[in-house]
């Protein structure tokens, strides 16, 4: 299975969508206009948005602000990526040179800002509070999310709770916004809202367990990112994290003295340990069953159709995806 069959379906919708994202990313200062372009148009999934436009026509949306905010969505997410490369210290991102590799990091974290606080000039036409108060509270969160990351950084005490508070924060919540923001634009009832929420919330989490599974055991050429880059930056990530917690002494140990010194020059025993011990099955399980939680969440509130069949499908590609 793969995305193309749900992006069929929706294909006029974002359509519309990029349309916005090309009109919304003008500025008159030039630098800003090609860092910004540069990365919106390198080719990321656009799942974000997918999730937007799916969440609100399961529900019977039929104006058109879904594409408004799907597009601001996907401006806050390219926005934190802007800046998560700078902190990272990434240099390829969606099979490209990354935007710090580029054009330095002032360059990065500045025109982040911008596509940011574009994003928030879009919600505003809208014109609905409840919108605002979305947008606004995912963005803190994915704010407290990365900078909780930063903390947990090289400290291999990082339990599976405290790694899914982190990616609960700086991804889950985004989708979780996403698919929210379908429910609020059908003027779906409460009950309705919040299951899609739970939908975007689990989802996020598996997508977010598998991208760190793609970390050891993806490939350059399908991922578009470089591998090794979370073991650079000491981040305990589950399949990490199942090693300490359930491998033999000797291995968890090695992966200890990895997450502490950030030692990426390991990182072929650090795979090796990995790929041996059960660690990338345990975290697919993980996501998995985040994916069903997901679709669960819709049973019995949202009537079928191929939207919802679309949503479910999103959901087994979060889980079952390489790249
Ligand atoms: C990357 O997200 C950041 C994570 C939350 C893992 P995506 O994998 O959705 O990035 P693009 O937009 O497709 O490049
Ligand atoms: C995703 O985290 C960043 C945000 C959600 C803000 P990662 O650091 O794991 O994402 P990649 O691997 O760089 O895309
Ligand atoms: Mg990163
Ligand atoms: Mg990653």
């Amino acid at each position: 299975m793969s995305f193309d069959p749900i992006r069929r379906l929706i294909e006029d919708d974002m359509v519309a969508v990029d349309r916005v994202i090309r009109q919304q990313l003008y500025s008159d200062v030039a630098l800003v206009r090609q860092v910004s372009e540069y990365i919106i148009h390198s080719g990321g999934k656009r799942l974000r948005p997918v999730l937007t436009i799916l969440a609100a026509k399961a529900l019977g949306y039929g104006g058109h602000h879904h594409h408004t905010l799907a597009a601001v969505v996907e401006f806050i997410h390219t926005a934190t990526l802007l800046h998560d490369d700078v902190v990272d210290k990434s240099a390829m991102r969606r099979g490209k040179k990354t935007a710090n590799e580029l054009f330095g990091n002032a360059a990065s974290v500045l025109v982040g800002d911008f596509v940011y606080s574009r994003a928030f000039q879009m919600m505003v036409s809208v014109d609905s509070m409840r919108v605002m108060q979305v947008l606004a509270d995912a963005t803190n969160v994915i704010a407290e999310g990365e900078v909780l990351q930063l903390l947990n950084c090289h400290d291999a005490d990082v339990d599976e709770s405290r790694y899914l508070q982190v990616i609960r924060f700086k991804t889950a919540k985004l989708f979780e916004a996403a698919a929210r923001l379908g429910g609020i634009l059908a003027g779906a009832p409460e009950t309705t809202q919040e299951a899609m929420a739970t939908f975007g919330a689990r989802l996020g989490t598996a997508f977010q367990i598998i991208d760190d599974v793609l970390d050891y055991s993806g490939d350059l050429s399908m991922t578009g990112k470089n591998l090794g880059d979370d073991l650079a930056e000491g981040k305990a990530t589950l399949p990490l994290i199942f090693v300490m917690r359930e491998g033999r002494a000797e291995d968890a140990a090695v992966i200890r003295h990895a997450i502490e010194a950030g030692a990426v020059e390991e990182m072929a025993t650090v795979v090796r340990i990995i790929q041996n011990s059960g660690a990338l099955d345990y975290a697919r399980r993980c996501a998995e069953r985040e994916s069903a939680a997901a679709c669960a969440a819709l049973d019995d509130i949202v009537p079928a159709s191929d939207y919802r069949t679309a949503l479910e499908q999103l959901a087994h590609l979060a889980t079952h995806r390489s790249s």
